[in-house]
């Protein structure tokens, strides 16, 4: 148990690192939270305008989450390849270094799935992606790759349903917001300032 805690601090501060503000930064792009949305993931670091700032944030944001499943794995063992991503998610969503305000999770929770399970990360990436084709708004993708997770699961890896349903649980509750402008109409297509 100590060891699966101290796996769960190591992945919840590798999750902490925001780096929809460090490549804000890094790319001169100003401060992430007074653009957009405010929040500090790939989505709203596009409404700078920045592709290769945007695509780098996804790759990290996603990065982290996987990478902490695979040291987990490698180190420890499956059941704490499972805590350590929704630990990473967690830092993600409540990091130390940001005052415990972050981001919604999305990039991270689709890293960690497809670090827990190829084919599970691969459908739930797959069904964020129809669904921005079709409708051509993150947060919706989010909610529906979120809430379709669990359901992928129980088919592919019966044993991340649960993990998978803690999580979605977790972006619906930190998707307020857009959830109110969805419903409202009001909701921007991806890439709109
Ligand atoms: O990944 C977060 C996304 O689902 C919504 O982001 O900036 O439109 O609130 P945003």
């Amino acid at each position: 148990l100590a060891i699966l805690g101290f796996v769960a601090v190591i992945g919840y501060l590798l999750g902490s690192v925001p780096f929809g503000i460090v490549m804000a930064r890094l790319f001169g792009l100003g401060d992430l939270r007074q653009i957009g949305s405010g929040n500090i993931g790939a989505t709203n670091v596009l409404r700078t305008g920045s592709k290769p700032a945007a695509a780098l944030t996804l790759l990290g944001d996603a990065g982290k989450g996987a990478l902490a499943v695979v040291v987990a794995r490698l180190t420890v063992g499956d059941d704490a390849a499972q805590v350590a991503g929704f630990a990473a998610f967690l830092g993600h969503c409540f990091p130390i270094y940001l005052g415990f305000k972050g981001g919604k999770g999305v990039a991270t929770f689709l890293g960690t799935l497809l670090a827990i399970s190829l084919p599970l990360g691969a459908v739930a990436c797959l069904t964020w992606l129809v669904t921005a084709g079709l409708g051509r708004i993150s947060s919706l993708s989010a909610l529906v790759a979120a809430a379709s997770a669990p359901i992928w699961a129980l088919w592919l890896v019966p044993q991340a349903v649960a993990v998978s349903a803690v999580l979605a649980v977790l972006i619906f509750i930190r998707h307020g917001a857009n959830i109110r402008r969805l419903l409202a109409g009001e909701e921007p297509r991806i890439g709109a300032k």
